[in-house]
């Protein structure tokens, strides 16, 4: 008797392609895997336990491919970059038309438009899909930013949603537009978790640093903060590893750990594409380069004597007031990624949905936040001039928390505890502030060593000064 063919195929039995595999099983669809090592094949289909009856495991790759319904429906799981150029290469001749190939990986979504426009026209299709929420994200409930063609989409749909985190029963999937917005909003997904990270780590060091707080002590903290406003996957994951024991010391976990931060990619790829697109998401720039300066730790401990300087008596902020700025911040951060998003949606005509990616972001993903829902509500609104923080609901917020804000940005600064990511947070909330700021002295600069021309604010054309001679 022949195998009934499968739903979908999984390539890749890594950590989020077993994952993967298993919640499609878990769904009732039959899947295909496969796996470049072919001995990881058998081990999987065996603690696949009782799943295993709708797993197809396939040795090679034609017959992999052999065991696929029509049109095919193939997530790859493999290292983004060269491997997935190769695969593409070596999969196509055994496709046919209709068949959709997706790269489930963080890609760069530069990557993710040039394979797409590479099988446009071939009547195969490439899907950049960002999934997030680790291993049990995926194997339980992923939240998932598609790319692709509306063929695609319609052939994953049913399956992206069985398989997804929900929300009120909403799946948290979505088409969000052609070629590479998947992958694009997966990587300011990204910016934006770099952000919020680096801005629990700051608090947590005001903390630390400036009031001499435990690690436990400042996990419970946290903890009681997962009751109010802050209540995200973020806050409890810090929660629990702050009070976490490392079993061979009895000291706290982190205490036992070097403040030297690894990173792939994605948030530099958040920050670059910023700039490229005249926007700045300073306090992603700000949580990226601070990762970067942690792995200097041998001149850091060579400066810690050096670099004394200029510190001021000043009171550590109070946990209400960090619980606010927090919440100031994280609101920023996430306006910050959405203007991108925005820019974005613009420059490469994806007309990105804003309410959706909120909705999809609210649970399943690794920056899922009670915020979340807050800003799907503020986005069905009115949104004036693309700003997050121009919608009503959300500037009321941020009037009440900034405060705050100001008052820990201060704190740090006089105790000389690095805060980049929230300083950088309210410096542009200082800017968006701000209908006059200070770029008319910027362009007298430039008209004065370069004659670069100038707008003036009483008539409308471009102008030049005549500037005093130096002296
Ligand atoms: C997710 C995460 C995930 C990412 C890790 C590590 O949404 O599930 O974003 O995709 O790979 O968080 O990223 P870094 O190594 O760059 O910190």
């Amino acid at each position: 008797m022949t195998q009934a063919k499968a739903d979908i195929g999984v390539y890749g039995l890594g950590t989020m392609g077993s994952a993967l595999a298993l919640n499609f099983a878990d769904k009732g669809f039959r899947v295909a895997v496969t796996n470049r090592e072919t001995d990881w094949i058998a081990p999987f289909v065996e603690e696949a336990g009782p799943l295993s009856s709708a797993i197809v495991p396939a040795q090679t790759l034609p017959e992999f491919v052999a065991s696929l319904k029509t049109p095919r429906t193939i997530l790859f799981m493999i290292p983004s970059g060269a491997p997935m150029d190769a695969m593409i290469e070596t999969v196509l001749p055994l496709l046919d038309e209709g068949d959709t190939i997706i790269d489930g990986g963080n890609a760069d979504f530069h990557d993710t438009r040039r394979r797409f426009d590479l099988l446009s026209g071939t009547g195969k299709h490439f899907v950049g899909m960002g999934v997030s929420g680790g291993e049990k994200g995926a194997r339980h409930g992923p939240s998932m930013m598609v790319g692709g063609t509306d063929h695609s989409w319609a052939q994953l749909k049913p399956m992206a949603e069985a398989i997804a985190a929900r929300f009120d029963g909403n799946p948290c999937v979505a088409h969000l537009g052609s070629d590479g917005a998947g992958h694009f909003v997966k990587t300011v997904h990204n910016g934006i978790e770099y952000a919020d990270m680096q801005m629990i780590a700051e608090v947590y060091g005001i903390l630390r640093d400036g009031a001499g707080w435990t690690a436990p002590r400042i996990g419970q903290l946290f903890e009681n903060w997962q009751d109010g406003p802050l209540a995200s996957y973020l806050i409890e994951v810090t929660a629990a590893a702050l009070q976490a024991t490392d079993p061979e010391t009895g000291q706290p976990m982190v205490d036992m750990i070097k403040d030297r931060a690894g990173q792939k990619g994605t948030g530099r790829w958040t920050v670059i594409e910023a700039l490229k697109l005249g926007q700045s998401a300073n306090a992603i720039e700000a949580a990226v380069g601070a990762r970067g300066w942690s792995s200097e730790k041998t001149a850091r401990q060579a400066a810690q004597p050096l670099l004394t300087a200029g510190l001021i008596d000043s009171d550590v902020p109070t946990a209400d007031d960090l619980a606010d700025a927090l919440l100031a911040a994280r609101i920023l951060a996430h306006a910050q990624g959405f203007r991108l998003l925005a820019a974005a949606s613009d420059e490469f005509d994806w007309s990105l949905d804003f309410t959706r990616i909120s909705e999809i972001w609210r649970a399943g993903c690794i920056i899922r936040s009670a915020l979340l829902d807050d800003f799907a509500q503020a986005f069905r609104g009115a949104l004036p001039h693309d700003h997050l923080i121009l919608a009503p609901a959300i500037s009321a917020k941020l009037a009440d928390a900034v405060p705050a804000l100001r008052r820990t940005v201060a704190a740090g600064a006089a105790l000389g505890t690095p805060l980049p990511s929230l300083s950088a947070g309210l410096a542009w909330y200082d800017s968006m502030r701000h209908g006059r700021g200070t770029a008319n002295l910027i362009q007298a600069q430039r008209d004065f060593f370069g004659a670069h021309g100038f707008e003036r604010t009483d008539k409308d054309g471009k102008f030049n000064a005549v500037w005093p001679d130096l002296k």
